[in-house]
């Protein structure tokens, strides 16, 4: 038996490795920056009060995030192979069960509905970058810019051809592979995010509202916080980390041995959180400034900032690059919301990469569907937490993310022996022992109060 003792060397990944540690680092923040820090942060922000949320949500990333992550990473690396595979090897070398796999499972299929809604709203973005840089929203009245959105999103035909779109750029680079079409593309895409928001936050401060935006998301107001938002912020912190359904178990089974997961993961957390709390710095000054509301919902991005760039010196120019921005992050995530669901297509039924991510992008692109008709000709079509948008996102980020999250740290914390983890984690210091308390004790502990007292 494998069991307690290091990893067998010989392990390989069938998909190839990351050439670097920085490789690694880029691919695994390309996939957790996206649409959720710059789209979905401020709005879940806005809609649940500012202050009080961002607090529960950095205390989620910190003490629930990083450990699931750090979980998720080191699972991935034992045992090499897609996650549901892994997940069903580890759980029988570590005493447990094969049963294990049908984590990994549920990691597929979050993966799957994620981006058939992701890829509708990264559609959206598309189609602003040609708005944006022909000078629609150019001097354009509030009323104008919330036509522009409200006449492009009820256009089924539109949304549905830019989600098309999307969908066949995500599968035309998760086909390349893991070096050859991964790395390539977070390489650069990473960078010149971090440049642009930098930009649009020198927009920001000199709005005169910065401060206004500070203290909304920075003054926490917690008559505001029910457990609805508790679980919102959550749920925020699975998502916009990428963890809960084996996109990083994925990215991990392609990490060389020698990697310190630990750092990786401090990494990556801190640059996915700077780049929301920079997100919401650059846009709530904005939407102050230009009296609009912060609870505006999924169309905030898209019915604020263009008024606001509308009224800057270049601000088509910005824009645009905004737009370009935003389509960039979405792009690199993507590819993580593939890549669990074709790596398991590729092991389990022998097929090319290619084959894998076409039929895999096809089922996303048509499940999407439902997503692309929520906004327009089904919009009327309400059950449970509402459209059927809004069903899939609820059910994805805060019930099957939790609940991935917690199986993950479960797994790591108490099914799989201490000596296989510190293995994995290069150590028996402090930094491990605190791993192994909140994966043991605080995240688990954590996620079932907040899905108990949310769902009741
Ligand atoms: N973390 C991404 C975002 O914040 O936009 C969304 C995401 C990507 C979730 C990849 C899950 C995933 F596997």
């Amino acid at each position: 038996m494998l069991s307690h003792q290091a990893s067998d060397p010989k392990r390989k990944s069938l998909h190839g490795h990351w050439s670097s540690r920085m490789a690694f680092i880029l691919a695994v923040t390309g996939s957790a920056v996206g649409l959720g820090n710059i789209w979905k942060f401020p709005y879940i922000a806005g809609q649940n009060g500012g202050g009080a949320f961002v607090l529960v949500y950095l205390i989620c990333v910190v003490v629930i995030g990083m450990p699931v992550m750090m979980s998720e990473i080191l699972i991935g690396r034992r045992g090499r192979r897609n996650p549901v595979a892994t997940m069903a090897l580890l759980g029988q070398e570590e005493g447990g069960s094969t049963r294990w796999r049908w984590v990994g499972g549920m990691g597929v299929v979050a993966g799957i509905l994620i981006l058939s809604y992701y890829s509708v709203i990264a559609g959206w973005t598309l189609a602003y970058v040609v708005k944006s840089a022909t000078g629609v929203f150019a001097g354009a009245s509030a009323a104008a810019v919330s036509e522009q959105f409200n006449g492009f999103t009820g256009d089924w035909r539109l949304v549905a051809l830019c989600h098309t779109l999307f969908m066949s750029l995500s599968v035309f680079v998760v086909a390349r592979g893991v070096e050859r079409g991964l790395e390539q593309a977070v390489r650069f895409m990473v960078p010149a995010l971090l440049i642009l928001m930098l930009v649009l936050l020198g927009y920001s401060i000199n709005s005169g509202y910065f401060d206004e935006g500070v203290a909304f998301m920075f003054t926490p107001d917690f008559d505001r916080l029910t457990w609805g938002s508790v679980l919102a912020a959550l749920g925020q912190a699975f998502f916009t980390l990428s963890i809960g359904m084996g996109a990083i178990m994925a990215y991990g089974a392609y990490l060389p041995e020698e990697t310190s997961i630990t750092g990786a993961s401090a990494a990556v957390v801190t640059a996915d959180t700077s780049i929301a709390i920079l997100a919401g710095l650059a846009i709530f000054p904005l939407v102050f400034a230009n009296d609009l509301n912060p609870a505006d919902g999924p169309g905030l991005v898209f019915d604020t900032l263009p008024l606001a760039f509308g009224q800057m010196a270049g601000g088509t120019f910005f824009s645009t690059i905004f737009f370009i921005l935003l389509s960039f992050a979405a792009w690199t995530s993507a590819i993580g919301l593939m890549e669990p669901a074709v790596a398991w297509i590729v092991e389990r039924f022998n097929k090319t990469r290619a084959q894998a991510t076409i039929a895999t992008g096809f089922l996303i692109w048509f499940v999407g569907m439902g997503s692309v008709l929520s906004f327009n000709v089904l919009s009327d079509v309400r059950f449970l937490a509402g459209t059927i948008f809004d069903n899939v996102d609820y059910l994805t980020s805060n019930i099957m993310l939790p609940l991935g999250g917690l199986l993950i740290v479960i797994f790591a914390g108490w099914v799989m022996c201490r000596n296989s983890t510190a293995d994995e984690l290069h150590g028996s210091g402090g930094l491990f022992k605190t791993w192994r308390i909140l994966a043991r004790f605080v995240a688990p502990i954590g996620i079932l109060i907040v899905l108990i007292n949310a769902v009741r």
